[in-house]
């Protein structure tokens, strides 16, 4: 038998304030059919100035644990994927840790962008395989309408505020795809790529926070391309068939990228779980907001399998295969 980690439970959290395409389209020259079209944005959710990643992060952790049927108290590792940090340190994870009332284990923050949550459940379920943690906290949590630059058309349109969080606990199997919890994951970066998708600001290069700069339509080509070989990749590593796969809930930046990724599963799209239209692109949050609506609504069940995927700023992209 070996050791691996099983999903307890998730849960979410969107800020109640929705801005509209029409909305946006009174600020800067834009129009609700480009945006729709070009991206399958209808909507997205955005903090109000008081709320802060870590109030979104820890409103989507109390929801977890609440649905896992655990308590506070049982979890020893906080894990949280941010770009937008409450402060350049403490990491947002310990803000989630003390609110929580945590005070054994560790907490830490992890950055990879809008693919930090695919990174946080590697970092996570490796902590469980090696008996490292029992129950991990795995949070995505952003604030991009912080770093946006409101008069930039090309980029303002395209993201919203949100958190989604997963519990795992650790559980044991037969090593096989048939075992419930996270099977594999892969990870990838390749930091050549760094000016396609940043801030322009931050402590170390200059005295500003700044804000999202994108060349989008190179980004674009990058994400179909690695989205497309890193689902491979998984599936092989979790040694499963593409016809196994009962759903895919990959990151929510762009509706034509999410359908070109989707047809090297050959996945109908009814077993594509996108939340675009109504979250936009909410960076770490976008995979765990989707997964979250999945389940609750009863779409994904015990034993279906489900491959998320991801790809952002660095760049970095991966992918992950679990059997619910
Ligand atoms: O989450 C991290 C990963 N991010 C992504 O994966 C995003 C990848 N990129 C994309 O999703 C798309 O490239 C965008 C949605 C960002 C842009 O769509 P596009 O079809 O690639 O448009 P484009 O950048 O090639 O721009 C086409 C035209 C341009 O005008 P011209 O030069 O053809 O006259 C833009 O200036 O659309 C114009 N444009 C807009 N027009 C109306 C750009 N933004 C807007 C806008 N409203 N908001």
């Amino acid at each position: 038998m070996t050791r691996r980690s099983v999903i307890a439970g998730c849960g979410a959290y969107l800020p109640a304030r929705i801005v509209t395409n029409h909305e946006l389209a009174q600020r800067v020259d834009t129009s609700h059919e480009w945006i729709v079209q070009r991206t399958g944005i209808h909507q997205r959710h955005i903090a109000d100035d008081r709320e802060k990643t870590s109030d979104l992060a820890i409103a989507a952790a109390h929801d977890a644990i609440e649905s896992s049927g655990l308590s506070a108290a049982d979890i020893d590792l906080v894990i949280l994927a941010t770009a937008t940090p409450d402060h350049t340190f403490p990491s947002t994870a310990t803000m989630v840790q003390a609110s929580l009332g945590i005070t054994r284990g560790a907490a830490f923050d992890v950055h990879a962008v809008c693919s930090g949550f695919i990174y946080a459940l590697n970092v996570a379920d490796n902590f469980v395989r090696l008996g490292q943690a029992d129950n991990v906290l795995v949070i995505g949590a952003e604030t991009f309408s912080r770093i946006l630059d409101w008069e930039d058309r090309s980029t303002c349109v395209l993201f919203g505020d949100g958190a989604g969080a997963l519990v795992l606990s650790a559980a044991t199997g037969a090593g096989n795809s048939a075992d419930r919890g996270v099977l594999a994951t892969c990870l990838h970066s390749d930091g050549r790529q760094h000016d396609l998708l940043f801030v322009d600001g931050g402590p170390s290069s200059s005295r500003t926070v700044g804000h999202v700069r994108m060349e989008g339509r190179e980004v674009f080509k990058h994400a179909v391309r690695n989205l497309s070989s890193v689902i491979g990749e998984v599936l092989e590593a979790a040694q499963l068939d593409r016809s196994e796969v009962d759903w895919l809930v990959p990151h929510q930046a762009n509706r034509r990228i999410i359908a070109t990724t989707a047809k090297k599963l050959e996945l109908p799209d009814d077993k594509i779980v996108m939340t675009i239209d109504r979250h936009g692109n909410t960076s770490a949050a976008s995979v765990p907001l989707a997964l979250n609506d999945a389940v609750r609504d009863g779409r994904i069940t015990t034993g279906d399998v489900v491959i998320l995927e991801a790809m952002g700023g660095g760049l970095t992209w991966g992918a992950s295969a679990i059997r619910w």
